[in-house]
C-alpha cells in the first residue's frame, strides 16, 4: 500500500517535472512574442485576443435588443444562404437565383471568389465563387453589385458599426450624427436604436432584392422557426424584415474564427505556431505597428483611417456601377461630409484572408505580400487622396525581404481558420441550390 502511494507520488512528480520541461521549452520568440501581445492588451493579458467558442453566447459581443439564442443562430443560417427569398428581382429570370451568400461566400472567407460581389445578375460559381460573370440578358445598370469590395462576415460580433463607412448602427462611432440619418441612403434606420448588424442587414435585404413576409416564410417553410425564435414579438410583428435580420444578425455573430493557429498559440499551445509564424507575429505586434491599428480580438478596430489605396472603380475592366463619382469612395466622409473624414475606410478584421485573393476596398492587391509590402513602403497609391489624410504612422517600416515572409506566413498561416465550412448550411428549406440557383451555378455547385 506504502509503496503504491509512494510510486504515485514519484509519478505525479515526474508527470510535473515534464511539464514544467515544457514550459520552460518556450523559445526566446515566444517570450519576446508574449510581451509583444500583452503590450497591446488593454489588461495586460493575451487573453485579450482570445476569441470566444461559437456556441458561448454570453462572451460573444452582441447587442442587446437581440440576445443571440440557438433557434435565431439556426434561423440566420439558413435566410443567409436561402436563394428562395430573392423575390424582387430586377428581371423575372433572376427570381430565386441569389441570396446574401452569394457576395459573402463561406469557402472564401465570407467574401466573393472576385474582386466584386454580384449578387442578381450573376451566373455562375466556380469552385469558390471566381467564374461568377455578369448574365449576358442584364445590362449593367440592372446587376446588384456594388461600389465597393464587400466585407468579410467573419467576427462579426466585432463590428458596433457597419460598412466601410460606418454607417449603420445608431450607438458607438454614431453617436453625434443624428442629423446624417436620412431616408435615402438607409441610415434612417438608425433612429430605431439597433445595433450596426441588425441595421444592416435590414437594409442589405432591401438593397438585395430580397423579401420577408409571413406568406414568404410560411411557403419557404420557415414560420417555425420565427414562431420559435421571436415569440417575445407582438404576432403583428414577428414576421419582418426587422425579425429576420435579427435572426441573420444572430448567425453572424457566430461566425468566430477560433480555430486559427493564433487563437490555439495564445492558449497556450507554443506548437502551434512555426517559428517563422512567430516571427511575424512579432513583427505584427511590434516594429510594423499593425496592431496600433489592427487591436481588437478580431484584429480589426471601429476607427476609420485612409491608407491611401485605390478604389475599385481603378480596379480594372471586371467591375460594375462604379466610377470616380461613387460616394463610397470618399469613406467615412461620404457619410459625415467631413473634410477630414475624407478617403479614411474602417479598419478591417484580418482572418482568414488568404482564402480570396482581393484586398483593401478597391481590390487593388492580390496577394498578401503585395499588401506587406504596399505597408512597408508606404506611398499611397491613389492620386486622389490628398497627402494631408494620410496618418504618420503609415511610413516606411524598413522590414528585410525575410521579414515580410516572416509577416506573411503569419497573416496567411497563423490567421486561418481551416474549417469555416463548419459556418455553411448543408441544405435550406427551400430546397434550392445555394448560394446562388442560376443555370450556370446550378451546374458548378452540383446541384442539377
Ligand atoms: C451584391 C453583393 C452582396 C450581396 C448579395 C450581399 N452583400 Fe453584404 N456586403 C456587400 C458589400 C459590397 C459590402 C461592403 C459595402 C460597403 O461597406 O460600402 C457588404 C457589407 C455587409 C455587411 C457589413 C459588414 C461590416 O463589417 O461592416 C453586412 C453585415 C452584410 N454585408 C450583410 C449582408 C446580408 C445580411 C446580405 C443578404 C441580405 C448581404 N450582405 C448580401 C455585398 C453584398
Ligand atoms: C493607420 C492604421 C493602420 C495600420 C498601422 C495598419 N493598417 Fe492594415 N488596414 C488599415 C485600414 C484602414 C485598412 C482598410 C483600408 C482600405 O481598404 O481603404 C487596412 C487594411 C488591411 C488589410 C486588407 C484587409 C482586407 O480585408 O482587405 C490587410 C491585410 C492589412 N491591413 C494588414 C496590415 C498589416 C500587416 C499592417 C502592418 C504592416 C497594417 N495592416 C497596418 C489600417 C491600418
Amino acid at each position: 500500500m506504502n509503496k503504491l502511494i509512494l510510486g504515485t507520488i514519484i509519478l505525479i512528480l515526474a508527470i510535473s517535472a515534464c511539464r514544467s520541461d515544457k514550459v520552460q521549452l518556450a523559445t526566446q520568440n515566444d517570450i519576446l512574442l508574449e510581451n509583444a501581445i500583452k503590450k497591446f492588451s488593454p489588461d495586460g493579458e493575451l487573453e485579450h485576443f482570445v476569441l470566444p467558442q461559437s456556441n458561448d453566447y454570453n462572451s460573444i459581443p452582441t447587442s442587446p435588443e437581440n440576445p443571440i439564442t440557438p433557434v435565431k443562430v439556426a434561423l440566420g443560417k439558413f435566410l443567409f444562404f436561402e436563394t428562395g427569398l430573392g423575390l424582387a428581382p430586377m428581371q423575372e429570370i433572376g427570381e430565386g437565383t441569389y441570396s446574401c451568400g452569394s457576395c459573402h461566400i463561406p469557402a472564401a472567407g465570407f467574401k466573393p471568389g472576385r474582386e466584386q460581389g454580384i449578387g442578381e445578375g450573376g451566373i455562375g460559381f466556380g469552385a469558390n465563387g471566381e467564374a461568377r460573370t455578369m448574365s449576358d440578358l442584364y445590362t449593367p445598370e440592372q446587376i446588384d453589385a456594388q461600389g465597393a469590395r464587400p466585407l468579410s462576415m467573419l467576427n462579426a460580433a466585432y463590428v458596433t458599426n457597419a460598412l466601410w463607412n460606418g454607417q449603420f448602427g445608431g450607438g458607438g462611432v454614431n453617436e453625434g450624427t443624428e442629423a446624417l440619418w436620412k431616408e435615402e441612403d438607409g441610415t434612417d434606420i438608425n433612429h430605431l436604436g439597433y445595433g450596426g448588424l441588425e441595421s444592416q442587414n435590414i437594409e442589405s435585404l432591401h438593397l438585395h432584392r430580397m423579401v420577408i413576409n409571413k406568406d414568404v416564410i410560411t411557403d419557404l417553410g420557415y414560420l417555425p422557426y420565427f414562431e420559435s425564435a421571436f415569440s417575445d414579438f407582438p404576432e403583428e410583428e414577428r414576421y419582418s424584415d426587422v425579425t429576420a435580420s435579427f435572426a441573420i444578425a444572430a448567425y453572424l455573430r457566430t461566425l468566430i474564427t477560433n480555430k486559427a493557429p493564433f487563437q490555439d498559440y495564445l492558449k497556450g499551445n507554443r506548437d502551434a505556431l512555426t517559428e517563422q509564424e512567430k516571427r511575424g507575429a512579432m513583427l505584427f505586434f511590434g516594429d510594423a505597428k499593425c496592431a496600433t491599428c489592427h487591436s481588437s480580438p478580431s484584429l480589426n478596430s471601429m476607427t476609420f483611417y485612409s491608407v491611401g489605396v485605390k478604389d475599385l472603380y481603378q480596379c480594372g475592366t471586371n467591375v460594375f456601377n462604379t466610377s470616380i463619382d461613387d460616394t463610397r469612395n470618399l469613406g467615412r466622409g461620404g457619410f459625415t461630409g467631413e473634410a477630414e473624414d475624407m478617403h479614411k475606410f474602417k479598419v478591417p478584421q484580418l482572418y482568414n484572408l488568404k482564402d480570396t485573393p482581393f484586398y483593401f476596398h478597391g481590390s487593388s492587391k492580390t496577394t498578401l505580400r503585395e499588401v506587406v509590402e504596399y505597408f512597408n513602403d508606404a506611398v499611397p497609391e491613389n492620386v486622389n487622396v490628398p497627402a494631408s489624410q494620410i496618418p504618420p504612422i503609415f511610413s516606411p517600416l524598413g522590414m528585410s525581404e525575410s521579414d515580410i515572409d516572416d509577416l506573411v506566413a503569419f497573416l496567411e498561416n497563423g490567421l486561418r481558420d481551416p474549417d469555416l465550412e463548419r459556418y455553411a448550411p448543408s441544405y435550406i428549406l427551400s430546397g434550392n441550390c445555394f448560394p446562388n440557383n442560376d443555370p450556370q451555378s446550378r451546374i458548378d455547385l452540383g446541384c442539377d
